[in-house]
């Protein structure tokens, strides 16, 4: 079945909130439902409306695999203790990594995390909490790109002709898939999220192994969350769509302390666009090159070359897997 599109400007948020949480509570009607929070506007939008709908009946996971942003699970728990939501910390980093293992092709490793989040982390979740429903913030960009076989994303099922109740054992409820991402931070504003999470740049499912090219390790991942958190603070005063950094596989020659270092590339990427499907890459002065390149060097471990993406999407895309 096609979704059908509210498009952003004829987006009423109220109307919106109040038809999803109806919905919501008459699917899932007496029972429980789980949701995981990644602290994107995408899963915060999805808790909130959630909690609108069932109350205590929803029941909000972060699963800790091992590839969030820096200090990522303990702040996004604690920002929403501040709005009133319970949230329990999974320590899957070990179950992750494990899948991860050894996985080079993008397509791979996104099918490696699916099976990961969806089987045997929430199949286990579901299993204990005695919910029949998984709540989840898939956006019509995800399925889309899914559907349109450009990457397959990490949360779309359905679409593929997969059904979640015979893959996994439970439903999923998509309340945003009608929405892009702009739609979805108008609203988050709406259901009372901080500006800090609702005008929040997007992060994808597969977490930083979308931003390893080649094998997701725990050293390799590691190296590229301080990239991250690196660009991050340099780029934060741009205001871009979003931007990111890229561990690459090969190495290059480069020279540290008058010796031959084959070290390691990590490409930036900074983006500017409304909604993720197409995409220019933000003319960023020079200097705040040069200073995210000095850093980069200096701070990250084996870093020896940084380089710049100048190519629009299409045909590049935001992430590199
Ligand atoms: P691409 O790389 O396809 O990304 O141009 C478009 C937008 O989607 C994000 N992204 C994902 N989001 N699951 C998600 O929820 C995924 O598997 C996934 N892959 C990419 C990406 O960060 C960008 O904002």
């Amino acid at each position: 079945m096609k979704t059908t599109e509210i498009k952003t400007a004829e987006l009423n948020t109220q109307e919106f909130i109040s038809e999803k949480t109806g919905e919501i509570a008459a699917t899932v009607g007496k029972g429980l439902a789980i949701n995981a929070l990644s602290g994107g506007v995408d899963s915060s939008a999805v808790t909130m409306l959630g909690h609108k709908a069932l109350g205590g009946r929803l029941k909000t996971y972060f699963i800790d695999n091992g590839l969030m942003r820096k200090d990522e699970p303990q702040k996004i728990v604690s920002l929403f203790k501040s709005l009133g939501v319970a949230v329990e910390i999974i320590d899957a980093r070990d179950k992750f990594f494990k899948a991860l293992s050894g996985v080079i092709d993008p397509e791979q490793k996104r099918e490696a995390i699916t099976q990961a989040f969806y089987k045997d982390v929430f199949g286990r979740l579901v299993k204990e909490s005695g919910a029949k429903y998984l709540l989840q913030g898939t956006i019509l960009t995800d399925v889309d790109e899914t559907v349109a076989g450009i990457k397959r994303q990490h949360n779309v099922f359905e679409q593929l002709g997969i059904d979640p109740q015979q893959a996994f054992g439970y439903k999923i409820i998509e309340p945003l898939v009608q929405l892009r991402k702009d739609g979805v931070r108008k609203v988050a504003a709406a259901l009372g999220l901080p500006e800090s999470i609702y005008n929040r740049m997007p992060f994808p499912g597969p977490a930083l192994s979308a931003r390893v090219i080649g094998e997701a390790t725990p050293e390799r991942i590691e190296a590229v969350r301080l990239a991250t958190a690196i660009t991050e603070e340099e780029l934060a005063g741009i205001h871009a769509f979003q931007y990111l950094a890229i561990l690459h596989q090969d190495r290059v020659t480069g020279i540290r302390q008058g010796k031959r270092d084959f070290g390691l590339q990590v490409e930036i990427r900074c983006w500017d666009s409304a909604d993720a499907r197409m995409a220019k890459p933000t003319r960023l002065p020079y200097d705040i090159l040069e200073k995210l390149a000095q850093r980069l060097v200096t701070e990250v471990a084996g870093v020896v070359s940084v380089t710049y993406n100048i190519t629009a999407k299409p045909p590049s895309t935001i992430e590199a897997v």
